[in-house]
């Protein structure tokens, strides 16, 4: 009995230790994992006793990386580091446009992704791609507004129909307007035909087509955004206001300027249709679907694309801090993502109207005299609108009460 008793307070005691031993090397050993992943820059040390496991998506994770150099001690007033200018270190990999395979691994769901999001995620370190075509002397004056439309090659008729419209570049009230239009390329393998000829001829005849050589796809439209701030900054820096929007709205280009005639805080304006407290879609078949392994958490605010305008001055800071920024699928979330970290918040216009006006009223010439944007309008809408606003004796004397009620005396 009794010595049984000693037997099992041995046993005992020697479990205890096996334990201690355990819980001793388990601790330190997950305490050098940490520091190995803080030396490779991978964890900030809050971070790291906050927060002990990586979790989160991959985009988040890029960028967390960002935030963490770059924001921090932007924010609280210290001098940007030296390389503030070039690319991040770490995504400086010697030739970052050849496909980085290193996603495949780092996103665990990587294979099962569509294949839109992998091409997107194989070329995200890549943002410099060759100019095919330059318009080196478009703003060799510089515009009061610059309009800049997204555009694929494809769609000439409603690049030809935005420059017998809102996109007449010259002297509009007063103020001179410039208009681009801005292009990738159409990948042999989306089984486009060849219009590259085409293009080269229009670009030829009108002076006004920056086109890159990149596959022009939805996911790409943030590319889009990056090389256009870019060649702003570079090519057309003078510019007091900028326009940029789709090629399948309407705007109201008169308006635009008796609203920058009255806007009092111009450094800092950026106007559209914002969108708050949005998030990633996530059923599989919608346009705007985010997997979770891509990005989590709530988007900042943000103009819709069909259209926004803001200051010259702004779009240089866009671009610089766009640089510090991870590429993201959606292009206007992508440019809310730069404000955010701009400590900018877009403002809401309501003539902004991105999902269109009201039916009975869209033949109405009136209703677009006090709008901004309207989306979506065909190429002959352009031209027919254009000429209604531009009709001085199309004056709005008819208030839409007075139709009702003429309708009514008719029924009686
Ligand atoms: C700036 O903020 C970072 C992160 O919060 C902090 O580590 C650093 O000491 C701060 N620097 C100054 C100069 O306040
Ligand atoms: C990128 O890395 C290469 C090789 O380490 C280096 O020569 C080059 O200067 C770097 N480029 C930038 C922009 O930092
Ligand atoms: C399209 O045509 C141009 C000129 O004819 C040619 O140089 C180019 O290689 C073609 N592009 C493709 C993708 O076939
Ligand atoms: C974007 O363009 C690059 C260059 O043409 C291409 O390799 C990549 O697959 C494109 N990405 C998407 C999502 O289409
Ligand atoms: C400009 O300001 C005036 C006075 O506040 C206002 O009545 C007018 O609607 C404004 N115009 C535009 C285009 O915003």
């Amino acid at each position: 009995m009794n010595s049984s008793w000693k037997t099992t307070k041995l046993l005992g005691l020697l479990m205890l230790a096996n334990i201690l031993i355990y819980v001793v090397v388990e601790v330190s050993r997950s305490y050098g994992q940490g520091r190995d992943m803080y030396r490779r820059g991978k964890l900030t040390p809050k971070k790291f006793w906050k927060k002990p496991e990586v979790s989160l998506a991959f985009w988040n994770r890029m960028q967390d990386r960002l935030d963490d150099i770059y924001y921090l001690p932007l924010a609280n007033g210290s001098e940007p580091p030296p390389d503030f200018q070039g690319i991040p270190r770490w995504l400086n990999r010697t030739s970052p446009c050849q496909p980085d395979s290193r996603v495949t691994s780092e996103i665990e769901d990587f294979k099962s992704l569509p294949q839109r999001f992998q091409d997107f995620l194989l070329y995200m370190g890549c943002r410099s791609y060759p100019l095919i075509t330059d318009a080196p002397n478009l703003c060799s004056e510089p515009p009061y507004l610059l309009l800049a439309v997204k555009s694929i090659a494809a769609h000439f008729d409603r690049r030809q129909a935005i420059r017998e419209s809102w996109g007449r570049a010259g002297i509009l009230d007063g103020r001179r307007i410039v208009t681009v239009f801005l292009l990738g390329s159409m990948a042999a393998t989306d089984h486009f035909p060849n219009l590259s000829d085409m293009v080269k001829h229009e670009a030829a005849l009108y002076g006004d087509v920056l086109q890159w050589d990149y596959r022009d796809s939805f996911f790409n439209l943030t590319l889009k955004e990056v090389l256009f701030l870019e060649w702003f900054g570079t090519h057309c820096a003078s510019a007091k206001y900028v326009f940029k929007g789709d090629d399948d709205v309407f705007v109201n280009t008169q308006h635009i300027l008796a609203y920058l005639g009255n806007v009092s805080k111009t450094q800092d304006l950026f106007v559209g249709d914002v969108i708050a407290n949005a998030g990633p879609h996530r059923t599989k078949h919608l346009k705007y679907y985010i997997p979770e392994s891509v990005f989590r958490g709530i988007y900042p605010p943000y103009a819709g694309g069909g259209g926004y305008l803001y200051s010259g001055n702004l779009g240089l800071r866009l671009r610089t801090i766009s640089r510090l920024v991870t590429l993201y699928p959606i292009d206007d979330v992508y440019t809310g993502m730069c404000l955010k970290r701009l400590g900018l918040v877009p403002e809401k216009h309501m003539g902004f109207k991105t999902f269109d006006i009201e039916e009975k009223h869209r033949e109405n010439p009136c209703a677009y005299k006090s709008l901004i944007l309207v989306h979506p309008r065909s190429p002959q809408d352009m031209i027919k609108i254009w000429s209604w606003i531009n009709d001085p004796k199309a004056k709005c004397y008819i208030a839409p009460t007075t139709k009702g009620a003429v309708r009514r005396n008719k029924s009686k």
